[in-house]
């Protein structure tokens, strides 16, 4: 029997669990902890538990781990010793600890890991090596498990990515989520075509990885963008671009705010301007109600053109998906 605690966006805590539900059938939710995190059961071991996510990436699941022990808080000083007490009771040899906090807790996620471990508390930018304490606090209850590094669905607490890479707006985070995620290397000099660019984080990532971009919005780039010789902007829709653009593209990138039915037949009628084995890189904004009826409407969509690699709920999504796209034959 393990017990595990998994993590998602609060936008697919729904999606989440029926992915869950589809790979494990004895698998049963006992708490929602937060919109983030299930305390769920499964009669099978963690190894088990974990192994159809490691062969194929889920799309909504962001992390697990194990939770060998639960113990009740009351927010005291003696809350850290108790802590303490129980982590090196579960393991006694070298580990790192990864912390989270949910709701209202008096002590902070760092002081909770350094009186655990003083000298292993992992900080978001590292990766673990060995073993891990994952520990989630919600207020009056804490869940602990150790396992190896690589057993978690993610390696990283939470599953986030770690990035100290600066983004002019949260929109960054994603592309620069997504080139990891999807182990996309791209090579300089390459040419990108970003659709619904503005205000211009996706061409400022590509830029930086030396590609030339044509970013096509209504609204204005930032002034630097604006201010680059390889980037050409090009302020009207891409349905309107569409019809002057005669360039073929090594990459094309989409992040408009549009219907994702819409945004789908844009990027087939943009695949003619895709050079052939090209890559996309799309997000499917999934704000209404039905959003597995419209994500499968939008891949029928995209598929007349493209081969689907990924499809994943990134960290750094909100109500949307990432996809990973390479262009077919015609
Ligand atoms: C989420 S923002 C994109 C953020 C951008 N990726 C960045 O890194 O800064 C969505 C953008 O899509 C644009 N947009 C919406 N519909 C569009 C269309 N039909 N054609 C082109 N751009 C569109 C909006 O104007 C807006 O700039």
């Amino acid at each position: 029997m393990t017990h595990a605690i998994v993590t998602c966006s609060e936008y697919f805590t729904e999606l989440a669990l029926n992915e869950l539900h589809r790979h494990h059938k004895h698998l049963t939710c006992i708490r929602q902890i937060s919109p983030q995190h299930l305390f769920i059961k499964h009669s099978a071991s963690f190894g088990q538990f974990t192994k159809p996510s490691k062969n194929k990436l889920p799309i909504y699941l962001h992390h697990a781990f194990p939770v060998h022990k639960n113990m009740p808080l009351d927010g005291s000083l003696d809350d850290l010793t108790r802590l303490r007490e129980q982590a090196h009771d579960l393991c006694q040899g070298d580990f790192d600890v990864q912390a989270r906090i949910v709701g209202d807790y008096p002590h902070t996620m760092l002081s909770v890991a350094q009186s655990i471990r003083r000298d292993h508390v992992l900080v978001a930018n590292d990766l673990p090596q060995g073993r891990v304490l994952s520990l989630l606090i919600d207020g009056q209850c804490a869940y602990m498990g150790i396992s190896w590094a690589t057993q978690n669905l993610s390696p990283y607490n939470g599953g986030k990515m770690p990035s100290d890479e600066p983004v002019p707006n949260r929109a960054g985070l994603k592309m620069i989520e997504s080139l990891a995620a999807f182990g996309i290397r791209l090579r300089p000099g390459s040419h990108a075509l970003d659709l619904g660019a503005a205000p211009g984080a996706w061409t400022e990532v590509l830029r930086r990885r030396g590609l030339r971009v044509t970013a096509v919005a209504p609204q204005e780039m930032y002034p630097w963008l604006q201010a680059d010789p390889d980037v050409s902007s090009y302020y009207m829709l891409a349905e309107d671009y569409l019809g002057q653009c005669d360039t073929v593209y090594d990459l094309i990138v989409n992040d408009m705010r549009l219907d994702a039915r819409d945004s789908a037949r844009l990027m087939v009628a943009y695949a003619q301007h895709l050079r052939a084995d090209g890559i996309a890189i799309m997000t499917l904004k999934l704000r209404m109600h039905h959003r597995l009826s419209l994500m499968d409407h939008a891949l029928r969509i995209l598929r007349k053109a493209y081969k689907i690699i990924r499809v994943r709920q990134l960290v750094s999504n909100r109500r949307e998906v990432t996809l990973y796209l390479r262009r077919r034959d015609f």
